[in-house]
């Protein structure tokens, strides 16, 4: 039933991008160099119920059509297999660009390939796939973060309070670990760099747990909660992938009638308002921005590039925007 859908809707399209030609409607499937006409753009989300990537998406779509810019923008709902038809879908209808947050890292090799068969100029966001699988098409180019450089922020925004996070001094910081999705290159850096930030530094640290969240604020209530009754004062730093799990885990804190920066330390990354309230009001010890707006803007910035006609080889297809640590001090210069 989906495929007869699928294939009426891209006769439809097909149809109407004929009727696009003729009458000059500027619809998708038009090719421009910045000053010809603007078609539709593609953009693909891998699902709509994450807070981060909901900032992101409403920055892409304002960005592209305040650029004249046709946008349609579809949510993956984290399911690989709805994303290909989605893409499928896009290049069917003759969009002019997509922009792709995929749903799997592992799926990269796949939609390359899709995209290159189709000839369709592509910006890879959010999830960065290997050089090598990059290498693959050169009409493809990613966007996003270093994410090793948040996982290292959040360290040192641990190191740089009192006691470096020795809180009970037993010298050494014992931690839970709140991971967004492990498949996913800025839940596994993140996970890393934060605690080699500590070592690096000559810290001794423990882990006391690590539990995937999946990004979910309910998750990281729940996780924290659990190991909040488990393992009680032990816990001297959480550290969350990600801030709205970092709000979940403040409200075990708050729950557990612990205080964030004087029993306990707790960091995030994104810089999601909510968070900067916390970081401002003392809940949190800090979080790091991962600057949606930047990283839109310069996803447009590449997509134009490349359909002005710039091609990317390998070793330079990844375009970063830096991350910004965020600590009280400097909070305010965050908030609108
Ligand atoms: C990360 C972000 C998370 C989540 C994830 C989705 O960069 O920090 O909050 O949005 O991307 O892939």
């Amino acid at each position: 039933m989906k495929k007869i859908i699928a294939l009426l809707l891209s006769a439809l399209m097909v149809m109407s991008l004929f009727a696009g030609c003729s009458k000059k409607t500027g619809d998708g499937g038009k090719t421009s160099d910045g000053d010809g006409e603007k078609g539709t753009i593609g953009v693909c989300i891998y699902k709509f119920d994450d807070a981060f990537m909901t900032t992101y998406r409403n920055s892409l779509q304002e960005i592209l059509e305040g650029k004249g810019y046709k946008v349609s923008v579809v949510d993956g709902n984290n399911d690989q297999a709805k994303q290909n038809e989605q893409i499928n879908t896009f290049i069917s209808q003759g969009v002019q660009a997509l922009i792709i947050n995929p749903v799997m890292t592992s799926a990269a090799d796949q939609i390359i390939s899709t995209v290159k068969d189709a000839g369709i100029p592509t910006v890879l966001i959010n999830r960065e796939p290997t050089a090598d699988q990059m290498a693959a098409y050169d009409k493809l180019v990613y966007v996003g973060c270093d994410a090793a450089q948040s996982g290292t922020f959040q360290g040192e925004l641990i190191l740089d309070t009192a006691n470096k996070g020795d809180i009970n001094g037993d010298g050494k910081v014992s931690y839970i670990m709140i991971q967004g999705d492990p498949e996913n290159i800025d839940a596994q850096l993140r996970t890393e760099y934060s605690v080699k930030a500590l070592t690096d530094a000559g810290v001794e640290v423990e882990q006391l747990n690590l539990t995937r969240g999946d990004w979910d604020r309910n998750r990281g209530q729940e996780i924290a909660a659990n190991d909040l009754a488990q393992f009680g004062d032990q816990i001297e730093v959480i550290f969350c992938n990600n801030d709205d799990m970092a709000i979940g885990a403040l409200q075990a804190i708050q729950s557990a009638g612990r205080k964030v920066n004087e029993d306990i330390y707790l960091v995030g990354v994104d810089a999601l308002d909510a968070a900067l309230n916390e970081v401002k009001n003392g809940n949190m010890t800090g979080t790091v921005l991962n600057d949606a707006v930047g990283q839109a803007t310069e996803a447009v910035n590449q997509m134009e590039k490349l359909l002005g006609g710039t091609t990317y080889s390998e070793g330079n297809q990844s375009v970063y925007v830096p991350y910004v640590k965020v600590t009280p001090d400097n909070v305010g210069d965050f908030m609108n």
